[in-house]
C-alpha cells in the first residue's frame, strides 16, 4: 500500500512556450523553413512547433561560429571567456525553475529531478568550467596547443539541458564556438538556454542553436567548416558518425550505450542496496547511458534482496511528472516506448520471467510500469541490448569471479556498481571491471569535476573534469 498524497503539482505559470520557434544563429532567431511539432509525453499536448534545420540553415550556423571564433572569442583571454561562463552559470540559476517546469514539460521526466539534478548540475558545469577558463595552463592539458575552432555538438533526449552543458562550457572554456543541435523531442530548454546567452550578452555567434532531427545531424557531421564533433546518443548513429569522420580531419568524441552491471555481493548492507538498485534503474524512467540495468546478485541474498525490491518497486510512485511526489515520469516518446515493449516481449519470449509493479498507468501520454526479469541468462536479449527503460534484467552468481566474468561480458563498458561492505572486495572488482565509471555502495552520482566515458561500445574519450578539457584542445587523441 502507498501513503495517500493529496496531488502537488507545480505551476506551468513560470514558462512561456511561443508557438513556433526559430534557430538560433549569430544571436538572432532565424526561422526554419519547415517545422515539426514538440509535444509533453505525459498528455501528448502539442507544446510548440520547432524549426527542422536544413543544410543552409547549418552553413548558415557554421559561418557564424567561425567568423565568431576569428573575430570575437579567439581573441579574448581566458579570463574574459570566463566571467561569460559564470554569468550564464549564474542567469541558469536565477531561471532555474523555469528551466526545470520546461524540461519536465518536454521531456516527461519527474519535475524532482530536473529541479533537484538536471538544472543545478547544469549551472554546476558551467560554474566548474567557468573556473578553469583562465587556469588551463594548470589544468594539466597541454597548453602550447589551441583549440580546435567550431565544434559541432549532437545531443540527445534524456537529459536535454545537462548534455547541453556537458557539451557547451567545455567547448567555450577552452575557446571553441559552437554549432549545437538538440534532439527532436526536447528542443525547448535549449531553446531557452539561447536567450540565456543573449541575456549573458555573449558575443554573437559563439552558441548557435540548429533545432532539428537525423538530417540535421548529418548536415553538422557532414560541413566541411566544422574541426571537431561531439555526439552523445545511440551506438547504432555514433557508428555512423564515426565513418563519416574518419577519412576526414575533424576530432571526435562519442558517448554512447551502456548495458551497466550492478553487482551485489552477500555481505552488502541489502535495504542500502535496494535504494540503489532503485535509483539505479528508475532514475530518469531508466533513460540513462549508465544505468544499472544488469543487477548481478550473489546466490545467497537473491531471494532477499528481489522480495525486497519487489515491495520497494510497488510504492514507486508513477504519474504526473509535474507533480512533486512523483518518482517515475513518462517515457519520453511513442518510438521509446515501442522500443521497450518490443525488448520486454522479447524477454518473455525468450524465457525470463517477468514482474511488474502494481501502480495505475495514465490513460494518454506514455508509460511504462517498473519491471524486472528474473531468470535471465547471458544469450537472452535483454542482457545484452540496451532497453533505456525502467526495465531491470537479474542474473544471479556463485563466486566473485563469475560476477565479474557475467558484468564484462557485454558489448558495452560505460559504468558498473558494486555493493559490498569488504573495502578489499570492492577495490578487487573495480579492478577487474572493464567500465569507465564504476560506483562502490552508490549508483548515478554525477559531478562536473569527474570525468565520464566509456570503454568499448560505449564510446571515445572522456567529458567532465580535467579529461573532458583536453577532448577540446588540438593534440589530443582524435
Ligand atoms: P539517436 O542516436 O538517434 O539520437 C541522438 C541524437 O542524434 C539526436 O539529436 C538525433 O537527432 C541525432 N541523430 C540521429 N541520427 C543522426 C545522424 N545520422 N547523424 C547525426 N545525428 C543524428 O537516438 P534515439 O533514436 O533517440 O534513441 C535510440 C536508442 O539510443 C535509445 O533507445 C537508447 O538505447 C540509445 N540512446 C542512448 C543515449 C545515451 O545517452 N547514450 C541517448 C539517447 C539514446
Ligand atoms: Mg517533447
Amino acid at each position: 500500500m502507498n501513503f495517500e498524497y493529496a496531488a502537488a503539482p507545480e505551476s506551468r505559470s513560470v514558462v512561456k512556450i511561443d508557438p513556433v520557434y526559430g534557430h538560433f544563429i549569430n544571436g538572432k532567431w532565424v526561422n526554419g523553413s519547415a517545422h515539426f511539432n514538440t509535444i509533453n509525453p505525459a498528455t501528448e499536448e502539442v507544446l510548440s512547433s520547432i524549426s527542422l534545420g536544413s543544410a543552409a540553415d547549418v552553413d548558415a550556423a557554421v559561418k557564424a561560429a567561425r567568423n565568431a571564433f576569428d573575430k570575437s572569442w579567439s581573441k579574448l583571454s581566458g579570463r574574459e571567456r570566463g566571467k561569460y561562463l559564470f554569468r550564464i552559470a549564474r542567469i541558469m540559476q536565477e531561471r532555474a525553475r523555469e528551466f526545470a517546469v520546461l524540461e519536465t514539460l518536454d521531456n516527461g521526466k519527474p519535475i524532482r529531478e530536473s529541479r533537484d539534478v538536471d538544472v543545478p548540475l547544469s549551472a554546476a558545469h558551467f560554474f566548474y568550467h567557468a573556473g578553469w577558463a583562465d587556469k588551463l595552463e594548470f589544468a594539466g592539458v597541454d597548453t602550447t596547443t589551441a583549440p580546435h575552432g567550431v565544434v559541432g555538438q549532437i545531443i540527445p533526449w534524456n537529459f536535454p539541458l545537462l548534455m547541453l552543458a556537458w557539451k557547451v562550457a567545455p567547448a567555450l572554456a577552452t575557446g571553441n564556438t559552437v554549432v549545437l543541435k538538440p534532439a527532436e523531442t526536447t528542443s525547448l530548454t535549449a531553446l531557452l538556454f539561447a536567450q540565456v546567452c543573449q541575456q549573458a550578452g555573449l558575443p554573437d555567434g559563439v552558441v548557435n542553436i540548429v533545432t532539428g532531427d537525423g538530417s540535421t545531424g548529418s548536415a553538422i557531421v557532414n560541413h566541411p567548416g566544422i574541426d571537431k564533433i561531439a555526439f552523445t546518443g545511440s551506438t547504432e548513429v555514433g557508428k555512423l558518425i564515426a565513418r563519416a569522420v574518419a577519412p576526414t580531419n575533424k576530432s571526435l568524441t562519442l558517448e554512447l550505450g551502456g548495458k551497466g552491471a550492478n553487482i551485489v555481493f552477500g555481505d552488502a548492507a541489502i535495504d542500502e542496496t535496494v535504494e540503489g538498485i532503485v535509483n539505479g534503474i528508475f532514475f530518469n524512467q531508466g533513460h540513462v547511458c549508465c544505468a544499472g540495468s544488469r543487477l548481478i546478485l550473489q546466490e545467497n541474498v537473491a531471494d532477499e534482496v528481489l522480495e525486497k525490491l519487489k515491495r520497494r518497486m510497488d510504492k514507486i510512485r508513477v504519474g504526473d511528472p509535474l507533480d512533486k511526489n512523483t518518482d517515475l515520469g513518462a517515457i519520453n516518446s511513442a518510438e521509446q516506448l515501442a522500443k521497450i515493449r518490443e525488448l520486454t516481449a522479447a524477454g518473455e519470449a525468450e524465457g525470463a520471467g517477468r514482474w511488474s509493479a502494481n501502480c495505475a498507468l495514465p490513460e494518454n501520454g506514455f508509460w511504462f510500469a517498473p519491471t524486472i526479469f528474473t531468470g535471465v541468462t547471458q544469450a537472452h536479449r535483454i542482457a545484452r541490448e540496451e532497453i533505456f527503460g525502467p526495465v531491470l534484467s537479474v542474473l544471479t552468481f556463485r563466486t566473485p569471479a563469475e560476477a565479474i566474468e557475467k558484468a564484462n561480458n557485454t558489448p558495452f563498458g560505460l559504468s558498473a556498481g558494486i555493493w559490498s561492505e569488504k573495502g578489499s572486495n570492492i577495490l578487487w572488482a573495480t579492478q577487474q571491471l572493464r567500465a569507465g565509471v564504476i560506483w562502490a555502495n552508490t549508483f548515478n552520482k554525477f559531478d562536473p569535476a569527474s570525468p565520464f566515458g566509456g570503454y568499448k561500445e560505449s564510446g571515445w574519450g572522456r567529458e567532465g573534469g580535467r579529461h573532458g578539457l583536453s577532448a577540446y584542445l588540438k593534440g589530443s587523441a582524435k
